[in-house]
């Protein structure tokens, strides 16, 4: 099975979506890391409680954005991680950390990209006035939320909806389209090293 580390800033329920699924039998990926760049993040203490190894690399604590990054690469590598998944991580990365793990990193996005990159996903499709809206997966390159898309969900934009009811919606859909998306990239990965 792919080592895999999930990087997370928050919540953390992306993350613990994907440690549910990779902990059924003949899952491809193995969850050996999950890290946090916020001190105390929420999802730190979810990870621990499923028994994944947690680590916390403050990127406050580093002067410039690729420092961080150096240090983040290392505590990668120190686990042999082979596949980096990014889940409600809110740090832009640099085209030094992209091109490292090319091919091997993978994000989650609250929207049908190409449409509404970058934060707020769910008020700008509402003041967009879009009919559909969801969340993609795709392959992180040197340009945000500009790789490419492994697999979306659409869900509906309903009378009424706030940017929380919308949010809400789109996250039911990442919880299952996570998991699935990563299965397919960690058995295309194990198929090719194989
Ligand atoms: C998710 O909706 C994810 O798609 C989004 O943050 C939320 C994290 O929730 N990610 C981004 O906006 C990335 N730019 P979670 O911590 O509960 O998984």
């Amino acid at each position: 099975r792919v080592s895999t580390a999930i990087l997370i800033s928050g919540r953390g329920s992306n993350m613990a979506s994907l440690v549910a699924a990779a902990a059924e039998p003949g899952y491809p990926a193995r969850i050996d890391l999950v890290v946090s760049n916020r001190p105390g993040a929420p999802g730190l203490a979810r990870a621990e409680a499923a028994g994944i190894a947690t680590a916390t690399v403050d990127h406050k604590a580093f002067p410039d954005r690729e420092s961080f990054e150096r240090a983040l690469d290392a505590r990668l590598r120190e686990a042999s991680i082979a596949l980096v998944v990014l889940a409600g991580f809110m740090r832009v990365l640099t085209p030094w950390f992209v091109a490292r793990w090319e091919g091997r990193l993978v994000n989650i996005h609250p929207s049908l990209l190409p449409a509404f990159r970058g934060t707020d996903t769910h008020a700008r499709a509402l003041a967009a006035g879009v009919a559909e809206h969801g969340c993609s997966v795709h392959l992180v390159t040197a340009d945000l939320d500009a790789g490419p898309v492994i697999a979306q969900e659409t869900v509906p934009v309903l009378p009424g909806d706030t940017a929380e009811t919308l949010a809400a919606r789109v996250l039911e859909r990442e919880h299952v389209l996570y998991p699935r998306a990563l299965a397919t990239l960690a058995s295309h990965i194990a198929r090719n090293r194989a």
